[in-house]
């Protein structure tokens, strides 16, 4: 059963091809390797130990995609293929209209939708913009985005609540996922920041091993247990099994429309999370204080009850756990060549 990853070389999209593996389902995965790596597809081969059937295209480049289509004839898509650094969307936002909707409508055009039984959808948490109510459920209401990345999950996720509602028989899964980190076990694929890192796992891990000076925490004067923000961390391992039990539940009924936050249900605090990352590295990371970030969402954790109950699934992995494989995966990357090295600063 052949299953196509756009942007299946990334982050998430990676270990979402280990874990279809794992599931008797084939990846094909199509990326355009601008923000990802070669070696990926060699380090997921390595840990499934078979060949991975791989395009290197452009997700908006119509024809290409039509002939991947054609060829492999999948039953299922899972569409990671987007930009998704908030910073850059605010000075760059024509290439996040760009990359994010258009080339999603493009591909929704020439996918044979009959075709496919069940997509799924990597959206984010950003669409509930500062919830009401938290733990914040996913009939909570989408607020105004901070920005145009935020914008574009909004729009994506309308368009294609649109398009699989005149549909009669496919499924439509929307995850909205809350802050992947971690890395895969093995230490053979994990995230790739490129240049210097805005999310607050890889700047730390980057600091302990020396790529940066320090650490700075954004404010300590939240209205917070204590003072620093509060997010919901999920291992990339355990959002990976989410895309699958979406997929299959999708495959099985054809034509449901489904929302699904993706985390934990537990929120930790930046200290938190550095704390975690002291124990497990045994190291002292070298942080400071600094202002706020501007756009940070002071506490915002999910109500997982859904996800749940509708798919049997659950987080596993510890937020020590996470930290664990995001060290071990640091360390691993001198191993790989790869061209964000080069662009560290
Ligand atoms: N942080 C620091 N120092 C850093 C980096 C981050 O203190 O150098 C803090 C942030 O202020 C925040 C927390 O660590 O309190 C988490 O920040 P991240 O940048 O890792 O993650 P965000 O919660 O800002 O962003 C994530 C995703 C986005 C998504 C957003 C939705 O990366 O794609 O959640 O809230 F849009």
């Amino acid at each position: 059963m052949k299953i196509l990853l756009t942007g299946g070389a990334g982050f998430i999209g990676s270990h979402t091809a280990v874990a279809l593996i794992e599931n008797g389902f084939e990846p094909i995965i199509v990326d355009d390797f601008r923000n990802s790596e070669p070696f990926v597809i060699k380090n997921i081969e390595k840990i499934v130990g078979k060949k991975i059937t791989s395009y290197s295209s452009d997700i908006g480049n119509k024809e290409e995609v039509k002939n991947i289509l054609q060829k492999e004839n999948p039953i299922g898509v899972i569409h990671f293929a987007a930009d998704k650094a908030v910073n850059e969307s605010v000075v760059n936002p024509m290439k996040y209209y760009q990359n994010n909707v258009l080339n999603l409508i493009n591909f929704l055009e020439v996918i044979d939708i009959a075709k496919i039984n069940s997509f799924v959808f990597s959206s984010s948490c950003t669409v509930y913009g500062v919830p009401d109510k938290i733990p914040v459920k996913e009939t909570a209401s989408i607020k105004p985005a901070f920005s145009p990345y935020g914008y574009t999950k909004q729009v994506g996720e309308r368009i294609l609540n649109d398009f699989f509602k005149s549909l009669p028989s496919s499924s439509l899964t929307l995850l909205r996922y809350f802050n992947p980190i971690g890395a895969h076990p093995s230490g053979l694929i994990g995230e790739l920041p490129i240049g210097v890192p805005s999310n607050l796992v890889p700047y730390i891990t980057q600091t302990a091993i020396g790529k940066r000076k320090k650490l700075t925490v954004f404010g300590k004067d939240y209205d917070t247990k204590d003072g620093t923000c509060i997010r919901d961390y999920i291992h990339v391992v355990d959002l990976a099994n989410a895309h699958v039990a979406s997929l299959k539940k999708g495959l099985e009924s054809k034509d449901s429309i489904k929302v699904f936050n993706v985390g934990t249900g537990k929120g930790a605090s930046v200290l938190d999370v550095i704390t975690a990352f002291e124990k497990v590295s045994k190291h002292d990371l070298n942080y400071g204080f600094g202002p706020r970030r501007a756009g940070d969402v002071p506490k915002i954790y999910s109500d997982n009850t859904l996800i749940k109950h509708e798919l049997d699934w659950d987080a596993k992995f510890s937020l020590e756990d996470c930290l664990e494989h995001s060290w071990n995966w640091e360390k691993n990357l001198i191993k790989f060549k790869y061209k964000s090295a080069k662009k560290q600063d």
